[in-house]
C-alpha cells in the first residue's frame, strides 16, 4: 500500500509513524485509518523494529479527532459500524500489539486523537500539548475505546468530567492525572521517546510482548488477568530470550537476545 496521509521514518530498533494531514490538523479520515492499520502489521511481523513511535506532523497537532466530515451524515447502523471497525482494526489492534508503541503528543490530541494515543502503550507529552474527548459537544460519544481507556487511565470521575464538559486539559494536568508519563519541550518529545525506545529495545522482546498481554489481560472483564500472567511467566521459561538473559546475568555480562 502506498501512503498517502503517513509516513514512516525507521532508524536502529524503532519506527516512527507520523500522521501527515496538517491542514486538517491531521485528523483521522478513513483512509488515514486504513494506512495506519497496515503500517502498525507491517512493522509488528518486522523482527528489527523493537519499538514504534506514533506522533503527528506539524507543531500543532498530535490528531485533531475523527475526521468530522467524514460521519456527520452517517445512520445509526453506519455510525455504529464506524465504532466497532475502527475499535477492533486499528485502536484494539494497538494496544493488543506486540510491539510497544509510545505516543509522542505534540499538539491537539482530541477525540479520535486522544483515543488514539490512549490505545498506545504509553504517553509522552510536549508542553504545547492539548488533550480532551470533545464528542459530547458534537452530540456523539467517544467511539473508539474513549469511555474505557480513558476511565482505566485517570479514574472514573476525572473521565467522567472530562467526557461531560467536552473541556481540553493541558500537558501538565495530563501528567498530574497519569494520562502521560512524560511532559517536554517539543523539540525534545520524539528524541525523548527514542530514549525511552533504546532502553526498551535492550531487553527482552518475546518477554515484552508476553508483558504486554499479562499487563491488557487485567483490563478485560471475561479474562482472569491473573492466570493470564502465569501463563505467560511460564511461557517465557520455554525462550531462547530467558536462556539468554539468565546465562548473561551469571556470567556478569549485558545479555544479547535472540528474539525467541
Ligand atoms: N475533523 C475534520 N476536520 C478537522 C478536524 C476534525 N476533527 N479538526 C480540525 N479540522 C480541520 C478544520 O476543519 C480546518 O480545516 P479548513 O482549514 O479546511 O477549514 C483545519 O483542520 C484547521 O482547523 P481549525 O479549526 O481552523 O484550527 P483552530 O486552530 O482554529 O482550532 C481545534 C483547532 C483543534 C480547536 C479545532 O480544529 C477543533 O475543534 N477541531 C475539532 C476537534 C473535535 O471535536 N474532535 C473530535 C471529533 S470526534
Amino acid at each position: 500500500m502506498d501512503f498517502e496521509n503517513i509516513y514512516i521514518e525507521e532508524e536502529n530498533n524503532f519506527a516512527t509513524i507520523t500522521i501527515n494531514r496538517p491542514s486538517k490538523l491531521n485528523a483521522l479520515n478513513k483512509r488515514t485509518i486504513e494506512e495506519l492499520q497496515v503500517a502498525i502489521a507491517e512493522l509488528d511481523e518486522d523482527a528489527n523494529i523493537k519499538v514504534i513511535i506514533l506522533t503527528g506532523s506539524g507543531e500543532k497537532a498530535f490528531v485533531a479527532g475523527a475526521d468530522i466530515s467524514e460521519f456527520a451524515h452517517f445512520s445509526v447502523k453506519e455510525g455504529r459500524q464506524l465504532a466497532a471497525l475502527g475499535q477492533k482494526n486499528l485502536f484494539n489492534a494497538i494496544e493488543n500489539l506486540s510491539t510497544p508503541v509510545i505516543a509522542a503528543i505534540n499538539g491537539f490530541a482530541l477525540g479520535g486523537g486522544l483515543e488514539l494515543a490512549m490505545a498506545c502503550h504509553f504517553r509522552v507529552a510536549s508542553s504545547n500539548a492539548r488533550m480532551g474527548l470533545p464528542e459530547v459537544s458534537l452530540g456523539v460519544i467517544p467511539g473508539y475505546g474513549g469511555t474505557q481507556r480513558l476511565p482505566q487511565l485517570i479514574g472514573k470521575g476525572r473521565a467522567m468530567e472530562m467526557i461531560m464538559t467536552a473541556g481540553m486539559i493541558d500537558a501538565d494536568k495530563a501528567f498530574a492525572y497519569g494520562l502521560v508519563n512524560h511532559v517536554t519541550s517539543l523539540e525534545e518529545l520524539v528524541p525523548l521517546c527514542v530514549k525511552i525506545a533504546g532502553r526498551i529495545s535492550n531487553n527482552s522482546s518475546v518477554a515484552i510482548k508476553h508483558a504486554i498481554k499479562a499487563v491488557n489481560a487485567g483490563f478485560k472483564y471475561d479474562v482472569d488477568g491473573y492466570a493470564v500472567e502465569v501463563d505467560a511467566f511460564g511461557h517465557c521459561f520455554g525462550t531462547d530470550d530467558f536462556k539468554e538473559g539468565t546465562t548473561a546475568f551469571l556470567e556478569k555480562r549485558k545479555a544479547d537476545f535472540p528474539g525467541s
